[in-house]
């Protein structure tokens, strides 16, 4: 009796608790969802939707072609924190490339700039056999990119969230995947180099077929019966300076002298443990880095040879 009457009890809460939790993971249309006051579909609105308190793209296959999805924030930011916390998609997801990035209104033939996180599907390693994920990170500035490099993950990203985040100030722009710094982005505009220093950006999110060149060159293409590829992010921080994209210097916080935390010291040139840490990162997980591939640039561009600052 007693034993029944606890599980009866169990069973009730479990239920209660199954469906909260059923509740609460109910799928809706991106315009539907609490993120349709922050995010606008800029591609495929069909493919991005909300489960729960996370933001959902997938990519299909429509027919013959490969269908993703490109959401972004309506709002440009100047300068700030951008965070959002990713979980990939799970399985054989060779050829998928999945994004996180800022970049400014206008495009490619803009002078634009922008800041990438790029997800490139797993890989297996040729030598060891271990299935790797390639995450590459690109910067442009005043239209010019070609600023790829690419690192390895120490876990799977598809397991659970861990989240990325950029740091954006009139100095440097530094990127980390949880609180580990794994790049840096110098303003050397007085050598000569273009910094991310005069357009606002937005917030982008997307997931598309890259199959011609992200995994092993375009060796590897997407295994469709794993499709859809759904990638989810949640808990996102944009604490950033909100600017009007015609009038950039209007917003006080967009001036240079501003004191925010994101442009504090600190953030311009960051603590030598930091430094080094992401140089023992790049010696063991560095696979492609743009510094050092002499075919591409037999002179590596002048920002790869300056020291930090
Ligand atoms: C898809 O591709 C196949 C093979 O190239 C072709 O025969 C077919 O007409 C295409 N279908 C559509 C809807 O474009
Ligand atoms: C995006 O911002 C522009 C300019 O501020 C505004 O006109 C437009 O209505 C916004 N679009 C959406 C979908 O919120
Ligand atoms: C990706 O991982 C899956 C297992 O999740 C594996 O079956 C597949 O072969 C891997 N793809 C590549 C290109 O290594
Ligand atoms: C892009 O930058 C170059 C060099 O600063 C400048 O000459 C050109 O006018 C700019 N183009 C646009 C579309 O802003």
């Amino acid at each position: 009796m007693a034993f029944s009457k606890v599980a009866v009890v169990l069973v009730t809460l479990l239920s209660f608790w199954s469906y909260g939790v059923l509740a609460q993971l109910e799928y809706l249309p991106l315009q539907s969802s609490l993120y349709a006051k922050d995010f606008v579909a800029r591609w495929n609105e069909h493919n991005a939707g909300a489960v729960g308190d996370q933001l959902q793209l997938q990519l299909i296959k429509n027919g013959n072609f490969s269908d993703g999805a490109t959401v972004s924030t309506n709002t440009t930011y100047f300068n700030g924190y951008f965070r959002a916390s990713i979980k990939l998609p799970k399985g054989n997801t060779a050829g998928t490339v999945t994004t996180f990035y800022l970049s400014s209104p206008g495009g490619a033939n803009s002078n634009h700039s922008e800041i990438d996180f790029e997800f490139l599907g797993n890989k297996t390693d040729a030598v060891t056999g271990q299935i790797e994920w390639h995450l590459q990170t690109n910067i442009f500035a005043n239209g010019i990119g070609e600023r790829e490099q690419r690192i390895t993950l120490w876990f799977d990203p598809s397991e659970e969230y861990h989240y990325y985040s950029v740091i954006w100030n009139h100095k440097t722009v530094s990127m980390y995947i949880d609180e580990v710094l794994i790049r840096i982005f110098q303003n050397y505009e007085d050598e000569g180099i273009a910094y991310l220093n005069s357009k606002p950006m937005q917030v982008y999110m997307s997931i598309f077929d890259g199959s011609h060149w992200a995994t092993r060159g375009g060796l590897d293409k997407i295994d469709w019966s794993n499709s859809p590829f759904q990638v989810l992010y949640t808990n996102f921080i944009l604490d950033a300076c909100q600017v009007d994209p015609n009038n950039v210097y209007a917003s006080p916080c967009a001036h240079p002298t501003h004191n925010n935390w994101w442009n504090h010291p600190y953030f311009w040139s960051l603590p030598a443990e930091r430094l080094a840490n992401m140089d023992a990162i790049y010696a063991e997980r560095m696979r492609y880095n743009y510094c050092t591939d002499y075919k591409r640039f037999p002179v590596p561009p002048k920002e790869c040879t300056l020291p930090r600052r």
